[in-house]
């Protein structure tokens, strides 16, 4: 089948190609998919780049988490799919033709192949930063880098659990943070001073997404550091905040644990209910390299996704 394959670390552009490679199978607790569209997430230019230390496959291993596709084959144990059905979810070597997910939802046929191959990651992710920090409807959280392909989607998943959301962005996404309904403040030098400007009441939570702002200066936005949580900076896990890592791929008990399954059913629900509505840039997988570079740069709105 047609994939992009990497066996080295290096730069994103040089450490893959597109070849060909065999197609992957479906194992007890997991199904096949002929992929449709597939998410970038920073993660799989690390995981390319050599970057993710043990959380590296071995290679050579084709990169991609997010996929949306219509099931091709149902593994052992799997009852509520059946080949023909269309789906998205989480899955590795999902930048390739066909790909495995361990955990997935049924996709509504009115949301965009490309849309929900933007969701999975990102909302397993929000979904997991919110909990751990026990968000309540009520209350007021600030979002450091809400208009990337998590940080976009942390805000529509906390704004649907009943917070109100101040969200930092470039200056040319200020605009986009508005649309998906936080209040927007500038990242960068003097961001504290912005955001107390327009939360004179106070916080009560920080979503570090980025991974830019220093662990201190998110702590003085709250009252105490446990109420910090990032998905992108374990020093806030060593000032006394929370830190939390990407879940690695997961068979079925551990899908279960993890609440894997859940969070695409939350996902499927929050996309058919226009609760969720993500910006993509999509390139076809010919275009990988440039669509990768898009990714890297660190200025994306919503998410770049790759059509096989
Ligand atoms: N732990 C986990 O489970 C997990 C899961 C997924 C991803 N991640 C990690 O989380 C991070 C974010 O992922 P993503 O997919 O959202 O990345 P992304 O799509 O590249 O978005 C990056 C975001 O950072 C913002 N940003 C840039 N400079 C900033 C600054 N100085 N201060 C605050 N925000 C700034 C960008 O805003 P502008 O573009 O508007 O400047 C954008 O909103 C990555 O490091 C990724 O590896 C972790």
């Amino acid at each position: 089948m047609r994939a992009l394959t990497y066996t080295t670390s290096g730069a994103p552009a040089e450490g893959f190609h597109l070849g060909q490679t065999p197609e992957p199978h479906a194992g007890p607790g997991q199904v096949r998919i002929r992929v449709h569209a597939a998410g970038i997430s920073p993660l799989d230019r690390k995981t390319v780049a050599g970057e993710r230390g043990e959380a590296e496959p071995p290679t050579p291993a084709v990169p991609g988490i997010d996929a949306a596709g219509t099931v091709d084959e149902v593994g052992e144990g799997v009852s509520d799919v059946s080949v023909g059905d269309e789906v998205f979810g989480l899955g590795s070597g999902t930048h390739a033709a066909h790909a495995v997910l361990f955990a997935w939802a049924h996709k509504a046929p009115q949301i965009d192949w490309s849309v929900a191959a933007a969701a999975p990651l990102a909302v397993e992710t929000s979904q997991r930063a919110l909990g751990l920090i026990e968000a309540q409807a009520g209350q007021n959280v600030f979002v450091d880098g809400g208009s990337g392909g998590v940080g976009a989607v942390a805000v529509q998943v906390a704004l649907d659990r009943g917070l109100g959301v101040v969200a930092s962005a470039g200056q040319d996404n200020q605009d986009y943070l508005r649309e998906i309904g936080a209040v927007p403040v500038l990242h960068g030098e003097g961001l504290l001073e912005r955001v107390r400007a327009v939360a004179p009441g106070g916080l009560d939570a920080v979503l570090d997404i980025a991974g830019k702002t220093p662990a201190e200066d998110l702590a003085a936005l709250v009252s105490h550091l446990a109420r910090v949580v990032s998905i992108a900076n374990p020093e806030v896990a060593e000032r006394g905040g929370i830190f939390t890592g990407p879940t690695p791929s997961a068979g079925p008990d551990e899908r279960e644990e993890r609440g894997l399954g859940q969070a695409m059913a939350h996902a499927a629900d929050l996309l058919r209910r226009n609760a969720l509505v993500i910006k993509v840039q999509t390139f076809p997988l010919e275009r990988a390299a440039e669509a990768y570079a898009r990714s890297t740069s660190g200025q994306v709105r919503g998410k770049v996704v790759l059509l096989p």
